[in-house]
């Protein structure tokens, strides 16, 4: 079925609030459009826990919306892939009622808007660290969208894995009263984390691009085979990662709750790898045995 487009929050507060009132388990998937199948898994998964939520018919909702609080001057904003009409069919096969997809940025964050979440620990560092302000723009509009939603689950994908644990623990801290969901990295098939910005990539950069996957699946293996010295994981990853990439931004390994780094690597541990092919900045990570 086709989903029903919402273009004005404040209508889809009152719809999600009505809804909600009447019984409705609802799901929610927050995004910024350009979707690929790693969306499609989080949407396929809100569909499942909608109708489970048992009640009255479960509600699956998913938002798109290119935030432009989480982008620094020098990135990507402007050029941002956007294909609504294409997302709206995709979200439909993948089961979701309704979309929000604010019809300006202004309806989100007028010139009023002041009042900003600042998670401080686990934004710190990685992504933190080389994207100033990033995760303040991420907490601040999702947490703006679970008010105006009040979902009883929110979904997201472990290929963002610093910002599932920034609003983790938002959640937690803030008291939001909303279950958070984290799901597994979606792949292509050669291993490349799926991401709207692949789009970007040129057929050579998308070849030399596999070289964050590659570079960590080696890690993983070494460090099954025993191999536990963080240091020395973090130097063949990068030494992997080189054959490929442009520039390093990091790489780390941290704990998987507090992503703070490790000397040693222990089960659960993450490995995370941010870096440059061409101009596209890439994100990856990997649990570690
Ligand atoms: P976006 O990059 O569109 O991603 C939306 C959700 O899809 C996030 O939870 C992300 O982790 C998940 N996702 C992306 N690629 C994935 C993959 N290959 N496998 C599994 N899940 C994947 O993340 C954002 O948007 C924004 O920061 C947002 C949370 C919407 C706030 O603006």
């Amino acid at each position: 079925m086709k989903p029903e487009l919402v273009t004005d929050p404040a209508a889809w507060q009152a719809r999600c609030a009505s809804a909600r009132d009447g019984g409705a388990h609802i799901a929610f998937v927050p995004t910024m459009g350009f979707l690929h199948e790693g969306h499609l898994s989080l949407m396929r998964e809100a569909r499942r826990r909608a109708d489970a939520g048992g009640g009255a018919r479960g509600l699956a909702v998913a938002s798109i919306f290119v935030n432009p609080t989480q982008f620094g001057p020098n990135e990507d904003l402007s050029r941002y892939p956007r294909d609504l009409e294409g997302d709206v069919a995709k979200c439909g096969e993948a089961g979701i009622d309704w979309i929000l997809s604010p019809s300006a940025p202004e309806l989100v964050f007028p010139p009023a808007h002041q009042t900003w979440i600042d998670v401080t620990g686990v934004s710190q560092g990685l992504c933190g660290e080389k994207r100033p302000g990033h995760f303040r723009g991420v907490a601040t509009v999702v947490a703006k969208f679970l008010n105006m939603t009040r979902p009883h689950a929110a979904l997201f994908g472990m290929k963002d894995y610093q910002q599932l644990q920034v609003l983790r623990t938002m959640v937690r801290d803030l008291s939001m009263g909303v279950e958070v969901v984290g799901m597994p990295i979606v792949r292509e098939p050669d291993g490349l984390a799926l991401s709207s910005r692949n789009a970007y990539l040129s057929k050579e950069e998308r070849e030399r691009a596999l070289a964050l996957s590659r570079a960590l699946f080696a890690a993983r293996d070494r460090a099954g085979a025993g191999q536990r010295d963080a240091a020395d994981l973090r130097a063949g990853i990068e030494r992997e990662l080189a054959l490929g990439a442009d520039r390093i931004d990091y790489v780390e390994i941290v704990h998987p709750d507090t992503l703070a780094p490790v000397a040693r690597a222990e089960h659960g541990s993450m490995a995370l790898v941010a870096a440059y092919v061409g101009r596209t900045r890439l994100i990856d990570n990997v649990q570690l045995p």
